[in-house]
């Protein structure tokens, strides 16, 4: 069924495509029997799992960018998603970049992205989140404007983690998006420091303290790695998210001078999954399997979400190949699990 969908949504432009995809979301919701129904047969391979401190439904989650405003995480919990990380969002709402700016590489089964934190803002984000009728897990994936300078970045990540901190189960800090100059930068030992560092403290100070992960770029070589898990270590930090889209560009099948007028951008899917997965099982070493791992990056099939908690991860995430396979995919991922959990 969803095959037929896929047709008529890859008629369009990505980004139209999208937005056809959420007119439908948000009409499903309206009807709280419909999303009863849908969830009914979507979610029946449930197997929940208790990480950080917080109960899943099941280990599969839709990874950030996608619901960036919190717009449609009913919907998207109802189609077998037993978290959904909305953002990356910004104190202040942005545009994003010119578009075009998300490109379809079909022969690769991939995307490449160069959105840049396009969204409305976190007092928006927070009147839609005080809104949810589910009991679906939210993360708030937090980053910064544009506009605003590396060094005051940390005033950033504070002002959106206080304002969601009511409305949300746990947190991401973003540092990792290819899409936003100089952000990554921040991934360096000193601004990463000050600003996890900075973010305990703030979260320490709450009645009830909420998870914090960080979200890295699959970019990093594995020294840098290290310096990140000592920072980890240090700030107490609940977890890591690997992996972000990478700007790497090796091995596409996509013609290469297709690739060159896409232009820059992140890349995400099929050409990720074996790369993010190196990257997880790295981390389950370095941290002898106690650092919780969302896994994420290119999980295009129940056998790639396997080998991702093979390697090391308590939770995984999906994005691209949500766009390639549909809520079908989740489903089988879900049964895969369960099935392999029982063997
Ligand atoms: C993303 N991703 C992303 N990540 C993030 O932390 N904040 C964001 O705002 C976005 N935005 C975004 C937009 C689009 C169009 C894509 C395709 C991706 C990255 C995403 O969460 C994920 O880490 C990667 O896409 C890798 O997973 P997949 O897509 O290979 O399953």
């Amino acid at each position: 069924m969803y095959k037929a969908a896929r047709f008529f949504l890859f008629l369009f432009n990505p980004e139209h495509a999208h937005f056809i995809v959420f007119r439908f979301l948000k009409w499903l919701q309206l009807s709280p029997y419909l999303l009863k129904t849908i969830s009914k047969q979507h979610c029946k391979y449930n197997t929940p799992i208790s990480v950080f401190g917080i109960n899943f439904p099941n280990k599969i989650g839709i990874a950030a960018g996608l619901d960036k405003n919190a717009e449609v995480f009913d919907a998207l919990g109802a189609f077998g998603f037993g978290h959904i990380e909305i953002g990356t969002v910004t104190p202040k709402a942005q545009e994003g970049n010119p578009k075009p700016r998300l490109f379809r590489l079909i022969a690769d089964k991939a995307l490449i992205n160069r959105m840049g934190f396009n969204n409305d803002g976190m007092d928006a984000v927070f009147q839609r989140l005080k809104r949810k009728k589910t009991n679906v897990i939210i993360c708030g994936n937090i980053g910064k404007n544009k506009v605003t300078s590396n060094d005051n970045a940390i005033n950033d990540y504070k002002k959106v983690f206080l304002k969601l901190f009511p409305v949300v189960d746990y947190f991401t800090v973003n540092v990792s998006s290819p899409n936003t100059p100089g952000l990554r930068e921040l991934q360096e030992k000193e601004p990463l420091e000050r600003i996890l560092h900075g973010l305990m403290q703030l979260n320490k100070q709450q009645n009830k303290p909420k998870p914090l992960l960080l979200k890295i770029s699959p970019d990093l070589t594995f020294n840098q790695i290290d310096d990140i898990l000592e920072i980890i270590n240090k700030t107490g930090i609940n977890g890591i998210v690997a992996t972000n889209t990478t700007i790497q560009r090796q091995s596409l099948i996509t013609d290469a001078k297709v690739i060159k007028n896409i232009g820059n951008g992140g890349l995400s899917g099929k050409p990720l999954t074996q790369h993010a997965t190196e990257i997880i099982r790295y981390i389950a070493k370095q941290t002898k399997g106690k650092l919780p791992i969302i896994g994420v990056g290119g999980i295009m099939t129940p056998q790639d979400a396997i080998e991702k908690l093979e390697a090391g991860a308590s939770l995984i995430q999906i994005y691209t190949g949500f766009i390639y396979k549909g809520p079908g995919l989740v489903k089988q991922i879900n049964k895969a699990i369960k099935q392999y959990q029982y063997k």
